[in-house]
């Protein structure tokens, strides 16, 4: 693999003297002088020809070279909810991005739309493979140049997690562990981990800190517990820089309307709670199901910490520039504040106008009753803080995205 990106990046002279075969022209001094000639010709020929078919031989690939003050960040999950919107921030800011999906969940509709706002060669590729197959990873990571890996890739329902397990294992812990071993090889020198509040389970403290223990209590929660684990052992003996983040419920959309979340339909009964409330208010389900109302919290229902994706994607771009090498952060990505399920379904009636039947039905396996963070150490850190923190007006911006495309990125 090595090998064969470094004879790709050659010069195109160099390129052309190896392939003329002058040993072979040699060997033939002695024959006819038409055999030698017409020989001459066709593999100049063939010369022209193989230059003609690849580009890269003139030209190689911008994201094949590095290319100083350009950060070539590799995007897994790119096609997924919240790696579009980080894409879009990166793309922004003037980041090379290489996005890395195989579209089990994302949608080849949000690269298109990343596509068609940054169209110039060198700023966005997307590569259609499967992070579980570690051949192709590697030859991924030997014909491009990164600086920096942002791994979204995951399965990530709590519900589904416990009813699959072995996939969440294989998709999230396995798969990680297929990524770094990757950017060790090809001495990539910055990783930003997505990490979840599910990793520390259902503390009995609240607000959460970094240095709350974590004790996962789905499989969900375990596997992406059990990739911290392997990143922060890797990263004690090596110079990478690494930045773990730990988010709480996601919401939200781009507010300029060019992306969304638009998770697989059936997904749905899995699904988190703004698709939930979405789909009730388009009328695609009978009503909006809570699952849980006797928790122990005021009004009976889970308690969570909403955080804006534009929030979220914010969080990366300051982690990937205050990176260092050798260190390890490790932040809570939350607003601070605990929103129950009865005062968001209410928020989701306000922003849609929608008069949402409700259902409140028994627990769901796998739920903490409470669960929000204390944002303190990024705000410190990081510069961070959570500036999207109307629980309404997130929810108008992702709802007024998915009643303009009611199939999702299936149509417009
Ligand atoms: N959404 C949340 O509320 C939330 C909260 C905490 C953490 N996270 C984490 O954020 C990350 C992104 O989540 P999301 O909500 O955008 O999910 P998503 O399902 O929208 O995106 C995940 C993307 O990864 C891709 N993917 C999955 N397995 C893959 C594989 N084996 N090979 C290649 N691509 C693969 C999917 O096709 C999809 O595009 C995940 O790691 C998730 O655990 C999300
Ligand atoms: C994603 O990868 C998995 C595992 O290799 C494979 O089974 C699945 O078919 C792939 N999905 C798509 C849409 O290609
Ligand atoms: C996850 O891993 C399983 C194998 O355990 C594979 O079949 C599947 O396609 C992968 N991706 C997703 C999104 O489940
Ligand atoms: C922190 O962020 C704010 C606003 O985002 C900015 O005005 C300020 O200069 C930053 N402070 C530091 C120390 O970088």
């Amino acid at each position: 693999m090595l090998n064969f990106s470094r004879s790709r990046n050659q010069p195109r002279a160099a390129r052309s003297m190896s392939l003329g075969g002058m040993d072979y022209v040699d060997q033939k001094r002695k024959g006819n002088f038409i055999g030698k000639v017409f020989l001459l010709a066709a593999l100049t020929a063939l010369c022209i020809l193989v230059i003609k078919r690849s580009p890269s031989f003139t030209t190689p690939s911008p994201f094949s070279v590095h290319e100083p003050g350009v950060t070539h960040v590799l995007v897994t999950g790119g096609a997924g909810y919240i790696g579009s919107h980080a894409t879009l921030r990166l793309l922004k800011e003037s980041y090379r991005v290489t996005i890395v999906d195989n579209l089990s969940r994302g949608n080849l509709g949000a690269v298109k739309v990343l596509q068609s706002l940054f169209p110039e060669p060198g700023r966005l590729q997307f590569i259609y493979t499967d992070l579980g197959d570690a051949k192709s990873v590697d030859k991924i990571f030997s014909e491009n140049k990164f600086d920096a890996v942002m791994h979204f890739a995951a399965v990530a329902y709590v519900g589904e997690s416990t009813l699959y397990p072995l996939k969440y294992y294989h998709n999230i812990t396995s798969n990680t562990l297929v990524v770094l071993e990757s950017m060790a090889k090809y001495n990539v020198k910055t990783f930003i981990y997505s990490s979840t509040c599910a990793t520390y389970g259902e503390p009995e403290k609240m607000p959460i800190t970094e240095v709350t223990e974590q004790k996962p209590i789905n499989p969900y929660g375990k596997a992406k517990k059990m990739a911290e684990d392997i990143i922060l052992d890797f990263s004690k003996n090596s110079k990478m820089a690494v930045m773990i983040l730990r988010y709480f419920n996601v919401i939200g959309s781009d507010p300029e309307g060019r992306l969304g979340e638009a998770p697989r339909p059936e997904l749905r009964e899995h699904g988190r709670i703004s698709g939930a409330c979405f789909d009730a208010a388009r009328g695609i389900t009978q009503g909006l199901k809570v699952t849980g109302t006797d928790y122990n919290t005021p009004d009976g229902t889970c308690i969570r910490d909403y955080i804006d994706v534009t929030d979220l994607v914010d969080a990366h771009v300051k982690a990937l520039e205050k990176a260092k090498p050798g260190k390890v952060g490790i932040y809570n990505v939350g607003t601070g504040k605990g929103r129950s399920v009865k005062e968001f379904v209410s928020a989701c009636k306000k922003a849609t106008g929608v008069d949402i039947k409700v259902d409140f039905l028994p627990r769901r396996p796998g739920d903490y009753a409470e669960v929000y963070s204390d944002p303190t150490k990024i705000r410190q850190e990081l510069n961070w803080t959570a500036q999207y923190t109307d629980l309404e007006k997130s929810i108008q911006v992702a709802w007024k995205w998915q009643k303009s495309r009611p199939n999702g990125y299936g149509s417009s």
